[in-house]
């Protein structure tokens, strides 16, 4: 493993380089004021900048250190996560600095995921836009609010790839795809850290859960990662280095183990591959007590030996483990931990803490004026609710029964995701406030106006077996014009903690959509979930499904904007829908393997199959409809033959054949037909946002750069191949129309 290992350090040294930033005249004046600050701290005091604590606010999990008021006057603590408010942080932040020795600011952190007090849609969701420029401003807006309310580090962006959606975490993420992810944890970074991190509306990201914490075997939270180091490097490493290059302030250790190492001793991870090859010059906190869960992995003895491997692999910050603030000064007396090593530490936390601005005005996140005009301002409820829309997905839409028809006299809405205002938050909402939401009946009625009569009966619960409300339910839809049935989970279903065995619709939910369509009542399904769900048999029975997920507070107004055909839905998954959880992990970009199916004969013995279910998902990445129909032209390339200093130059024209205006995502996707190793079937190399008027007709061209296909070979090098190539473009990772090229 040593060997190999060596191997992967030395190739991915040569990717990526450790540049070392040239010192700039603001960096040398840092510099020599946290070198006074420091020669002036006691062990204590530098010890105590590596403690992150919780105070009595609002908490995330269980509280080890209770008396943090104290350990604050005493400079023990120099980080607090979970308080927010301008006038409770003041509280806090002036017992810091106007009664500890040395009158050091504190780190006030947060989990702020998808929006603060404006909640947005949960991440997932939010990729399913595949509008990067959004997704930025969403946290832009999220920062603008949370910095009024005195937070001043976010632990976001969450950017764990992820095959699994028995894992609850998934909601919280951007899918299944590498190169997507990638290209949208920069672009939460961004939105967050906006252009300088000194201003008042900025906020240090925290980029998380490193590493690969969203491949737990069987879905199960917490669970063990153990995975080739090609598939680490390939698929689950780059979104955090993505973050990294666009300039995360700190990475958040992730509780798994990876290959029988937690991410919390992980001196590989931590050090040789985060700081050393890739170059990180932040801070490494740990997720939460995650350092004395080294206890319950079984590598560390008790909870000094948790400290030490956790302190000489490379994590800075513990938090909430208390496991640095009682044995941090034996282990540095000991020996077993180097002062300098303490030292490097503190020195990496006081930078992030300059950088925010907090020596010049530890006040400057903390005041009431601004919480009180910069939180849920009009401008940000209406791009909520123009997110949200961007962020559903129209999964069928059979007979064209939605838009619905401006003459219907009335509608039915059933189901227990009909009126909940509190799990249209979704997961990760702290200080979203449920009250504000607006429910799918609420939006509905609120379109609906006098002109149209819109009833309301919820026919069962989201769990549970009780099926008393059917009746009133189905008196209901036979009396109504179309029933919109609201189904799905509850927002606590996804999230931490929070992953199912089984990922169809939960209780009787089931029952209740056969009881409706049965009726024979044109019905459209809306589902409200965090995580791709298994519903083959509402597939196959409703006339519609709008895939709503969690759209934060606004999303009822966004929904009824695309029921009643006033936004033209776009969104497409960024997380394959599988038919069964048998067929879990199910992904696009898999290998082809030495037996493949073959379409024209998939149940073929002595292929790669099942004898009870198709390969194919429910819905494939990529996928989602339109009121309106796109054809796409044959792809066009520049070129036959390319060589390696050449850009691959491919084309497709895209039509709007329907009879109205609409958005397509147009996904570009490449397959190397002859690989060192093994290949996936398809990558997704590019997308393109075209809106189109009906009738309207565009060219979309995308280039492609030879480096683009790099994948790492069986000695580990990163690099392309000359050869053969196939590339794909069309609406989803399962259709459109392809052309081959060759690199020579
Ligand atoms: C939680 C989560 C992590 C979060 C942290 C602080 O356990 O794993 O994502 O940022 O604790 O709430």
């Amino acid at each position: 493993m040593k060997k190999s290992v060596l191997f992967v350090l030395a190739c991915v040294m040569l990717m990526s380089g450790c540049r070392k930033k040239a010192e700039t005249t603001d960096d040398r004046k840092m510099n020599s004021f946290i070198n006074e600050l420091m020669a002036k701290m006691t062990i204590d005091e530098k010890i105590g900048q590596l403690n992150l604590i919780v105070s009595g606010y609002n908490v995330s999990g269980p509280v080890m250190a209770t008396d943090y008021e104290k350990l604050i006057r005493e400079g023990k603590a120099g980080n607090v996560l979970d308080a927010f408010g301008a006038d409770y942080v003041k509280s806090l932040q002036k017992m810091a600095v106007e009664e500890s020795r040395l009158h050091i600011p504190m780190l006030f952190g947060h989990d702020v995921i998808h929006g603060h007090r404006t909640i947005f849609p949960i991440n997932l969701a939010q990729a399913c836009s595949w509008d990067l420029d959004a997704i930025e401003k969403s946290d832009r807006i999220a920062a603008t609010e949370a910095t009024a309310e005195g937070i001043n580090w976010v632990y976001s962006p969450m950017v764990d790839i992820a095959r699994d959606p028995r894992w609850g975490r998934v909601m919280e993420g951007a899918g299944e795809d590498t190169w997507l992810g990638c290209k949208i944890a920069a672009a939460r970074v961004r939105g967050f850290q906006g252009k300088n991190l000194a201003d008042n509306n900025t906020v240090m990201a925290c980029v998380k859960h490193f590493a690969a914490y969203g491949a737990p075997q069987a879905g199960r939270d917490y669970n063990t990662v153990d995975m080739s180091m090609r598939s680490l490097l390939e698929w689950y490493l780059p979104p955090y280095k993505a973050a990294i290059d666009a300039g995360a302030g700190s990475v958040m250790t992730s509780f798994n183990e990876i290959a029988g190492v937690p991410s919390s001793s992980n001196h590989w991870l931590l050090t040789d591959l985060l700081r050393n090859e890739w170059g990180f010059r932040g801070f490494v906190v740990s997720d939460y007590t995650s350092i004395w869960e080294l206890l319950q992995h079984g590598v560390a003895a008790d909870s000094a030996d948790a400290g030490r491997l956790a302190l000489n692999a490379g994590l800075d910050m513990d938090m909430e483990g208390k496991i640095y603030l009682d044995h941090a000064k034996e282990l540095i007396k000991s020996g077993k931990v180097s002062e300098n090593t303490i030292d490097a530490y503190v020195r990496e936390i006081l930078e992030a803490k300059y950088k925010l601005g907090l020596f010049d005005d530890p006040y400057r996140y903390c005041d009431s004026r601004r919480e009180a005009t910069s939180v849920m301002t009009p401008e940000a409820i209406a791009f909520a609710r123009w997110f949200a829309a961007k962020s559903m997905v129209l999964l069928k839409n059979s007979g064209n029964i939605l838009p619905l028809n401006p003459d219907i006299k009335c509608i039915a809405v059933i189901g227990p995701l009909g009126d909940s205002k509190r799990d249209m938050l979704g997961g990760w909402s702290s200080a979203g406030d449920w009250r504000k939401c607006v429910t799918l009946l609420e939006g509905i009625r609120s379109k609906a106006g006098n002109k149209i009569k819109v009833t309301y009966t919820k026919g069962c619960e989201i769990t549970g077996s009780a099926t008393d409300g059917f009746n009133e339910a189905v008196t209901a839809a036979i009396k109504a014009d179309i029933v919109i049935l609201a189904l799905g989970e509850s927002a606590d279903m996804t999230g931490e903690a929070s992953s199912r065995a089984e990922i169809n619709l939960p209780g009787v939910q089931s029952k209740l959509a056969d009881a409706i369509i049965s009726t024979g009542r044109p019905t459209a399904v809306v589902l409200f979930n965090g995580r791709p769900l298994t519903v083959p048999e509402i597939d196959q029975k409703a006339g519609a499904i709008l895939e709503a997920w969690f759209g934060g507070t606004e999303t009822g107004n966004a929904a009824a904007d695309i029921l009643f055909g006033d936004v033209n839905p776009s969104g497409k998954i960024t997380m394959t829908f599988p038919r069964s959880v048998g067929q879990v992990p199910i992904f696009y970009n898999c290998k082809n393997t030495g037996r493949p199916i073959s379409p024209a004969n998939p149940r073929e013995k002595f292929k790669s199959n099942y004898l009870d279910c198709p390969n194919t998902p429910l819905y494939p990445f990529g996928y989602g409809l339109s009121y309106t129909t796109f054809s796409y032209s044959d792809v066009r390339l520049d070129k036959k033959n390319y060589t390696g200093a050449d850009n691959i130059v491919a084309s497709t024209d895209v039509t709007n054949t329907g009879n109205r205006d609409g958005e397509e995502i147009v996904q570009l996707y490449i397959r190397d037909m002859v690989g060192d190793v093994t290949r996936p079937v398809k990558e997704l190399k590019g997308f393109s946002k075209v809106m189109l008027k009906k009738g309207e007709k565009k060219t979309v061209i995308f280039n492609i750069n030879p480096s683009d296909l790099s994948y790492y070979h069986q000695d580990m090098s990163f690099t392309w191949d000359k050869g053969d190539f196939r590339v794909f473009i069309g609406p989803n990772s399962s259709e459109g129309k392809s052309a081959d090229f060759t690199i020579e």
